[in-house]
Order: C-alpha cells, then sequence, then structure tokens
C-alpha cells in the first residue's frame, strides 16, 4: 500500500478535480452496471459501525463484491475500538489485514486519528460532523435529473445536521446555492457562504431542489420535534419551489414528520434513485481509493 493512502474522509479535504473525476466515473460504472469491471478482485474492504445501517451497509458490500473484491463486517462493539485498544494499534492492525476500512462512527475526530495512523484508505460512512458518500450520491442523483448542479438552488429544511453540512462543504465545490431553514436556536453558530432562515416559504422559493432529513438522527430519541413542524416538506412548500424541482432525502424517512406520503408518491421525489446512487458513487469512490495499490479505473 501506498504511504500516502487517499482517505475519504470530508469533501473539502480531496482535490476538487479527484471528486469530478469520481462523479463521472459513477456515472459510467452505472451505464455499465450489468458488465461491472472487476477491479478491485482479490481486494478486500473492512466495515465497521457503531450505528444501524441500510443503505451504506448494503451498497458497500454489493459495491465491493460487484467490483470483484470482498468484505468484513463488525460493529465497532465487536472490536477493541471502544477503550480496551489505541486508536492507533487498531489502524495498524487493520491496515495489514484489509485493503481499505469504512467506519460508521461518531467521532469524526476517532475517524481522523484511525486515518492518521492507517497506511489503507479510509473511508467516512457517516459521522457526526459529515456524511461525504452520501452527498456524492445526492450530486450525481441531481446530475441525472436536472444537469449541472453549478448554478441551482438547493434548499434544505429542518435539522441543520452531518448531512447539511456536507451540502454546505459541497455547495463551495459544486458552486451552488444552498439555504438552509431551521429552528433558530439550530442554526449553526458559522454559516460561511450559505444562507440560513427561519422562513420555510422563502427558502422554498424558486428552489432546483428540495432536501431535507429526519428530525430525529440516530442517536438522539426522544428530542422534540414540535420545532421543526414549520419546517415539514409537504405540498405546500413543493408548489413554492421552481416547476419541475425535485424533492431528495438519503433515507431513512419518518413520513409525515419531515415529509409528508403527498410529496413522497409524486414524480418530484427522487428518493429511490438517490439510495440505488449510493452503490455507483461507491464503487467510483473505493476505485479512487484504490488506485494507488494498482488498481486500474475504467
Ligand atoms: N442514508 C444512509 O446513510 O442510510 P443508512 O443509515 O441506512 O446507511
Amino acid at each position: 500500500m501506498t504511504s500516502h493512502p487517499r482517505h475519504f474522509l470530508d469533501l473539502p479535504d480531496i482535490p476538487a478535480d479527484d471528486l469530478r473525476h469520481i462523479l463521472a466515473h459513477a456515472h459510467q460504472l452505472k451505464r455499465n452496471k450489468f458488465q461491472p469491471p472487476q477491479v478491485l478482485s482479490g481486494l478486500s474492504l473492512a466495515m465497521v459501525f457503531d450505528k444501524r445501517s441500510t443503505r451504506t451497509r448494503m451498497s458497500f458490500e454489493v459495491a465491493m463484491k460487484q467490483l470483484g473484491g470482498h468484505t468484513i463486517v463488525m460493529t465497532a462493539d465487536d472490536m477493541h475500538l471502544t477503550g480496551a485498544e489505541s486508536i492507533e494499534d487498531t489502524a495498524k492492525v487493520l491496515s495489514r489485514y484489509v485493503d481499505a476500512a469504512m467506519f460508521r462512527i461518531s467521532s469524526h475526530e476517532t475517524l481522523a486519528e484511525i486515518a492518521r495512523h492507517a497506511s489503507i484508505p479510509v473511508i467516512n460512512g457517516l459521522t457526526n460532523h459529515s456524511h461525504p458518500c452520501q452527498i456524492m450520491a445526492d450530486l450525481m442523483t441531481i446530475e441525472e435529473k436536472l444537469g449541472s448542479v453549478k448554478g441551482k438552488k438547493i434548499a434544505w429544511f429542518g435539522d441543520y445536521n452531518n448531512v447539511a453540512r456536507t451540502i454546505a462543504q459541497a455547495s463551495k465545490i459544486w458552486d451552488f446555492e444552498l439555504v438552509a431553514a431551521v429552528p433558530g436556536e439550530l442554526a449553526p453558530a458559522s454559516s460561511g457562504d450559505i444562507k440560513i432562515t427561519q422562513d420555510a416559504a422563502a427558502a422554498a422559493a424558486g428552489a432546483d431542489i428540495i432536501v431535507t432529513d429526519t428530525w430525529v438522527s440516530m442517536g438522539q430519541e426522544g428530542k422534540d420535534i414540535q420545532k421543526f413542524l414549520p419546517y415539514q416538506v409537504n405540498p405546500d412548500l413543493m408548489a413554492k419551489a421552481k416547476p419541475g424541482a425535485i424533492f431528495m432525502h438519503c433515507m431513512p424517512i419518518h413520513r409525515g414528520e419531515e415529509v409528508t406520503n403527498e410529496v413522497l408518491s409524486t414524480s418530484a421525489s427522487v428518493i429511490y434513485d438517490e439510495a440505488e446512487n449510493r452503490l455507483h458513487a461507491q464503487k467510483a469512490i473505493l476505485a479512487w481509493c484504490l488506485e494507488g495499490t494498482g488498481v486500474k479505473l475504467v
């Protein structure tokens, strides 16, 4: 393995040209989805979870298998990661067994520490800070449905969470407008170039893409959802967006809370394409990460 592995931890850490290349490759892999190239033949990916997952786990497993590789899945509790062994030792030992490792762990700092000590690529499968694999799939979906995301308006509703934060990171790289309608007390202390508002109708006005996420992220069960009610995506809110606007949600969805069934049953909803694109985007991410081992992108 290269002494400088290509980690996929946070979008701003990765050269913009490489991110654009990964997206283009993801589209190509989707076009050829019935004849996936065996570029990861013989390679293995470790996947470690400290939270539940349907899409991330399944799509990474299928991605590795379709490209000729295989996976080893563990929960963080199955390992010595949570205190019984140093993070450095865990990272160095994993690096001797597998060719890449994907972590879904709450602490982004722990993920970064693993990456610092690993000699294999480390991939962020969701931390409390960010969800870059999800946003690569989202950008791929937008390109499929609406063409280039450059100059488009994305309106976010609800909790300003790890997914919203990653869209904000992407807005600077891909040059699109992000307006986030969030309850005042949840507004980020520093919003950079993105607009934060408490006016959901104003955020939706003229938007190309309407996005939301669960109001209660994993580990926040019992949270009061009353403050989010004005930010629900429903037909009235969708009507304020641009004609032809699409609705996106990374899933899992709490139907009737952050979005209504009426919206989900319209052709504006692209949630299943978005979920499918996790598979294609992650194949391209894996190929990019593992290119340093001699994998040739096709
Ligand atoms: N969107 C997403 O990451 O889904 P899972 O939690 O099911 O992996």
